[in-house]
């Protein structure tokens, strides 16, 4: 739940031996802070226990969970994949420097502008989404004298038990098409076949996000692998490359349970390894995406502690100076979040109260029923497992300005700059 390399000297928190009310002092607050040592290490984790010796294999960073140029960086360093889902995404990552080949496109509405820049710009992969998109992307490919290279997402029909908001496989869902839809994927394949320019390489699943059992990881890969073999017994056609998603949980809670990682990611790859040799599958790469299990712990957020309000009602409040628009998961999912007080940290916690933010919305409450020691003014809270989906859900609500990011390791670098009035009004200009 807490960044890996967190140490409490001097009754204080650190963070790679840099003390947080330090850095809180340097860069101000609200702040975003990421452990880059444990940002590397989560994705070795990955690249080291997702692999076989009958398949190559790739990990797809999925960087909606959180993108700056510098995760861009590692995730080269690392020789990770990154997905995805908008132009504008694509656009950071070619600022950034990653090979566009290394990309692989989501989106279930691209508009033509971002299929063309996709093609223009050699996107490794693109996961088409309908057949609408397939037609366009067609007429496309052959404008621009491009051979692509796509996956189709379908959708296997698995309820993995998670928030509503963050399920992408069940039936109404809005993604991809399912595979129990005879009739649509037919129609998919023959528009596929013999095209001279897009290519079918194989099928995309993502079941949901913050999945914490193992069970619906296994059914998708097995419900993947006999739809991708039957598909290429039905139509005569190779299907040499299969991306099962991301959604791996994380601890936001100490008392939460763990999804252990290397563990669960071996039953996978010998899950794929005889489930797809049973039937005769001829799998040449698989592909997994995660996005919160790679920056959600690395990650937390520094706030300024302003007052605490003792309501006629009986509840106290204790007002930071950020809230929802740099993290809107409470109040869109009903997230639930530890917290502490960096420069109180061996303090005895006295006073239970709810974090509110300064927005004007009465849902604006980054924890509840939070513990902790009684709060002064200038004292610096942090919130735990922040660096997923935080960042990058941020918003201007009430023209409140975005933070700054801060990667802490061997040393400190602001990756992203705190947005200042002048940013703000640009837009109007
Ligand atoms: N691949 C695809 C196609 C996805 O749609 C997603 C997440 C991922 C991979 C990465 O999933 P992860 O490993 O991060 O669970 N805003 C929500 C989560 C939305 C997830 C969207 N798609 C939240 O804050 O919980």
């Amino acid at each position: 739940m807490k960044p890996k390399h967190l140490q409490i000297k001097n009754h204080e928190l650190y963070l790679n031996n840099y003390s947080l009310k330090e850095i809180a002092k340097t860069y101000g607050t609200p702040l975003y802070v990421f452990d880059e040592i444990e940002l590397h290490e989560k994705m070795q984790e990955f690249t080291n226990n997702f692999i076989s010796k009958k398949f190559q294999t790739n990990v797809v960073y999925a960087s909606k969970a959180f993108l700056v140029p510098a995760i861009v960086e590692i995730v080269k360093n690392e020789g990770l994949y990154m997905d995805s889902v908008s132009i504008g995404d694509l656009y950071v990552a070619k600022m950034a420097g990653l090979p566009l080949k290394q990309v692989v496109f989501h989106g279930n509405n691209k508009e033509n502008e971002e299929l063309v820049f996709a093609v223009k710009n050699d996107v490794g992969l693109i996961v088409v989404d309908n057949i609408d998109e397939l037609k366009r992307l067609k007429k496309i490919a052959e404008q621009e004298n491009k051979q692509v290279n796509t996956l189709f997402r379908v959708n296997p029909g698995i309820d993995a038990h998670t928030h509503k908001y963050t399920k992408t496989a069940l039936y109404e869902s809005k993604f991809g098409e399912s595979i129990y839809d005879e009739q649509t994927i037919d129609e998919i394949i023959k528009t596929y076949q013999n095209d001279k320019y897009v290519k079918l390489l194989g099928f995309h699943s993502h079941i949901g996000s913050q999945i914490k059992e193992t069970k619906p990881f296994i059914l998708n890969i097995e419900k993947m692998i006999n739809f991708s073999r039957q598909i290429e017994l039905k139509y005569n056609i190779q299907l040499p490359v299969l991306n099962i998603g991301g959604g791996f949980g994380i601890k936001y809670h100490e008392k939460d349970s763990d999804l252990f990682l290397p563990k669960l990611l071996k039953k996978m790859i010998k899950h794929i390894e005889k489930v797809s040799q049973d039937i005769g599958y001829n799998i040449e790469k698989v592909m997994i995406e995660p996005g919160r299990s790679i920056v959600g712990t690395a990650g937390i957020t520094l706030y300024e502690c302003g007052i605490v309000k003792h309501t006629y009602g009986k509840k106290n409040y204790l007002f930071i100076n950020g809230g929802m628009t740099d993290n809107i998961r409470p109040a869109l999912y009903q997230a639930k979040y530890e917290v502490d007080i960096v420069n109180k940290i061996e303090e005895k916690k006295e006073i239970i109260v709810d974090i509110a933010g300064k927005c004007c919305e009465s849902g604006d409450i980054i924890a509840y029923d939070a513990p902790i020691p009684y709060p002064e003014k200038g004292d610096i809270l942090v919130v735990y497992a922040t660096g997923a989906y935080t960042h990058s859900m941020s918003s201007n609500y009430n023209n409140i300005l975005k933070p700054a990011v801060i990667f802490v390791g061997n040393d400190i670098k602001c990756v992203a700059t705190r947005e200042k009035l002048e940013d703000l009004y640009k837009q109007f200009k």
